[in-house]
């Protein structure tokens, strides 16, 4: 109030000078008065300016009065005639916006009665300070709102009109709004906010303002408002991810549903706008099998088995998708890891099976290659043999290694290998595998036939039939098939003269020999044979052995009596003188047998006497001896029935007839025509002295023969093969007389009474205890000991011989 006050008194005094007194055309007066002046402050004389003479005012009652119920705002000093002011003048209350503002008061007079009238111009004074309706202004502006986007500001309001109303406005200094003012018609100046730079929500949520109105009045007065914009949210900012490139590495093993990564992205914006989802973009179906992206939480999960060795990296592109569309991506890169889970594979890639067995040390018999799929360390395998076979494995180029033999092989011993190869990478663990290759040897003809024994020998009983089988040999070739196929074979060789072929066949399948004749042992006792056997290979092994086939005795020679003439043709007549004594040597009967051994063991039986008891005959020496001295009652003639007989099963037999003649005198003879039991003929004497004759003859003739041929043997052993007439003397034994070309023996074949061979030695020392005990003192026995292994030549047969003294049969 001292303030305006203050300005009244000013204005008074400016006014004063200023005012005008213009009156109007008969008796009106006009005054220029401001506003809000003090009571009592002089607004003009009236009564000068009315021309009315002061004194007598207040004779005349001069008053002011208003029109009608009209306040009355003026005074008039009846003593000065000055024209106060009674009430307070506000221009805004009188006029309000009216440009020009006149205060109407009449001046009355009486005496006479005179009115005047009394304008007052009021005056605007700037006593109003612009206005706003409100504290605060809010505006909410999109951010999205674009520069040069305006926004109408309320007007400040001031009362005071003219230059003392609101003549501008303006804003604090700010980066986003500038103010454009302009004034309408009326003069009204408005203003309005321009959106100078865009707005960004996630800068700035909001900003504060203060509206400035000034008027013109002097001095101005001014008047704000805080405008308040709110900033609202624009989608405006794409998802951010927290990385361009996100790196993870993931072990192969890694089990499904591990959690590899998450993506994260920021959106700033809100709601809606902020709200970010997750997918994968550009992902094949292969990858987007094996990686889930959870789309809220931005987390990458493992749905799919994972396998370095098919695909050692992924590349996922992953995108953010905001509420309203605004997309962005980021690069997730997958690396996995090689495990260790792939085992070594052997890969066989030549074999060549089979091998020869005769493939020398370090031949290739296969390549093997091995692979694993797994890097680095887990892919470096060890390849290796862990039996004991004679193979081994040599490196060659890269996985390749060379199968080659370490030693001999032999078909025979190991026929097949399975030969186990183990590969084994360096990864921790390691991982190994196996695989087993079979190899087979082939046969090589390296085996010759091997018989079973060292040598053969086969007894064969003599008469046999031809064909029958003989003995078998066989061999054994551990060869394979053909290589290993026997066949049997005789080597042409000669048995006493003829081919062997002649004596034996051999099955060459089974190596049976056969036969292919009767054999007689009287004629053959044993031969040789080599049998060869021979493989089917090319070329052919082959082997030999030697077969001995002994051809054993049968007692198939019944006894020959040499002496006494068989019966029927005997007219032999023995002398026994009339002072024979008891034991004295009577006679002899004299047998052989073409047979040998027990076969050929004679013995002597008595089967009938004239005089029974008289005469006695060595059961084994065929001595007839007698028994007691004879008699004179004892008959001249005296006839013996004797048999002979062999020790064979079943034992033969033959008879014969001794005549004996007791007498001194060859005169007696006569009578010996008596002697026939026979009643032969009268010539039997005759004939009988021509036997005896004969006989002697007979035995000069043989003690010749004998010399001669042991003389010639000595020189020449083949004379005994060769000679027309070849019997030995040196070869009988003491009770064997020997004949020239009797019975059925020939001539070139000579008797053994004695078996040579090692086998028959039992009987051999049986004969000879007997003949110890038998032979007479003075006899010597000398035995010559012949090669009994010698089987080649027949004629050694004759050197076993026993040697008896020719004395003996003298
Ligand atoms: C090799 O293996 C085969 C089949 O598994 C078998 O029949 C044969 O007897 C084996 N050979 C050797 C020498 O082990
Ligand atoms: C027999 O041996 C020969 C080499 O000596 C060989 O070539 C052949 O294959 C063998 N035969 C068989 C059936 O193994
Ligand atoms: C029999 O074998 C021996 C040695 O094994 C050999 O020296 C000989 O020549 C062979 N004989 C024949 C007839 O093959």
């Amino acid at each position: 109030m001292e303030d305006k006050r203050f300005s009244a008194a000013a204005l008074t005094l400016g006014f004063c000078l200023f005012v005008v007194a213009a009156r109007s055309a008969f008796g009106d007066v006009s005054y220029s008065f401001p506003e809000e002046m003090k009571r009592g402050s002089v607004i003009g004389n009236v009564a000068k300016d009315l021309g009315l003479d002061v004194n007598r005012l207040s004779a005349r009652k001069a008053r002011i009065d208003t029109e009608g119920n009209r306040k009355r705002y003026c005074d008039i000093n009846v003593n000065t005639g000055e024209l106060t002011v009674a009430e307070r003048i506000d221009r805004e209350a009188l006029c309000g916006k009216k440009t020009v503002c006149v205060l109407k008061q009449e001046l009355v007079l009486e005496n006479p009665l005179e009115s005047h009238r009394i304008n007052i111009n009021i005056q605007d004074v700037n006593d109003n300070t612009p206005a706003f309706k409100k504290d605060v202004i809010k505006f909410e502006i999109n951010e999205i709102a674009i520069k040069g986007t305006r926004f109408l500001l309320e007007e400040a309001h001031d009362a005071d009109i003219g230059t003392n109303a609101v003549q501008s406005y303006s804003i604090d200094q700010n980066e986003h709004f500038t103010l454009a003012v302009s004034s309408k018609a009326g003069g009204r100046i408005y203003c309005e906010l321009v959106l100078d730079k865009e707005l960004d929500r996630e800068q700035q949520q909001e900003l504060t303002l203060t509206l400035t109105a000034v008027d013109g009045g002097t001095p101005p007065r001014s008047g704000t408002v805080v405008i308040h914009v709110t900033v609202l949210d624009a989608n405006d900012n794409a998802p951010v991810f927290s990385q361009s490139v996100y790196k993870v590495s993931l072990p192969e093993n890694s089990p499904l549903n591990t959690v590899v990564l998450t993506v994260s992205a920021t959106d700033a914006d809100e709601g809606v706008n902020g709200e970010v989802l997750f997918e994968f973009s550009h992902v094949s179906e292969s990858d987007s099998s094996t990686f889930s992206l959870n789309p809220n939480s931005g987390q990458i999960g493992l749905t799919g088995p994972l396998d370095y060795e098919e695909e050692s990296t992924y590349e996922l592109q992953i995108q953010a998708t905001d509420g309203l569309g605004l997309v962005s991506f980021a690069t997730v890169i997958i690396e996995i890891l090689d495990i260790n889970d792939n085992a070594p594979v052997i890969v066989i890639k030549t074999l060549h099976s089979p091998v020869p067995e005769n493939a020398a040390p370090g031949t290739e018999v296969g390549i093997i290659n091995v692979q694993d799929r797994d890097s680095e360390n887990n892919q470096k395998v060890h390849c290796s043999i862990q039996q004991s076979v004679p193979f081994k494995l040599v490196p060659s180029i890269k996985n390749y290694y060379s199968l080659v033999t370490t030693g001999e092989l032999d078909r025979e011993l190991v026929s097949d290998y399975n030969i186990t190869i183990t590969a084994s990478d360096e990864g921790s663990p390691p991982l190994s595998s196996s695989k087993t290759l079979h190899l087979s040897v082939a046969d090589v003809n390296d085996n010759p036939p091997v018989f079973e024994e060292q040598s053969y020998s086969a007894h064969v009983k003599e008469n046999n039939k031809a064909g029958s089988s003989v003995c078998r040999v066989a061999a054994r070739d551990p060869d394979w098939r053909q290589n290993g196929t026997v066949v049997y074979f005789l080597s042409p060789s000669d048995v006493s003269g003829a081919p062997v072929s002649s004596f034996v066949s051999i099955n060459g399948d089974t190596g049976v020999l056969h036969a292919v004749r009767s054999f007689d042992y009287e004629q053959l006792k044993s031969f040789k044979v080599l049998v060869l056997a021979r493989d089917n290979g090319s070329p052919p092994l082959s082997s030999n052995v030697s077969v001995s086939v002994w051809i054993s005795d049968e007692n198939d020679n019944s006894p020959q009596i040499l002496y006494p003439s068989p019966e029927g043709h005997s007219f032999m007549t023995e002398m026994v003188p009339k002072a024979a004594q008891s034991g004295s040597l009577v006679s002899k009967v004299i047998a052989v047998d073409a047979d040998s051994g027990q076969n050929a063991w004679l013995s002597y039986h008595m089967v009938k006497a004239t005089e029974p008891g008289l005469f006695t005959i060595g059961e084994h020496s065929g001595e007839i001896r007698m028994q007691r001295d004879i008699s004179e009652s004892d008959h001249m003639k005296q006839n013996l029935v004797l048999s002979v007989r062999d020790n064979g099963q079943p034992s033969l037999s033959v008879t014969c007839t001794v005549y004996l003649l007791i007498s001194d005198n060859l005169a007696e003879l006569p009578e010996l025509k008596d002697m026939s039991y026979e009643e032969s003929s009268s010539k039997l004497t005759f004939y009988l002295i021509i036997a005896l004759v004969s006989v002697s003859t007979f035995f000069l003739t043989f003690i010749i023969i004998v010399l001669a041929v042991r003389f010639c043997h000595r020189r020449k052993s083949r004379l005994l093969f060769d000679g027309a007439v070849a019997i030995p003397s040196a070869y009988l034994p003491p009770n064997y007389a020997e004949v020239e070309g009797a019975g059925t023996l020939r001539s070139s074949y000579n008797y053994d009474a004695y078996l040579t061979t090692g086998s028959r030695t039992s009987d051999f020392n049986f004969i000879t205890s007997y003949s110890d005990r038998t032979l007479p003192a003075d006899l010597t026995l000398k035995k010559t000991h012949a090669s009994v292994e010698d089987l080649e030549g027949f004629d050694g047969a004759g050197n076993d011989s026993q040697v008896w003294p020719l004395g003996f049969f003298s």
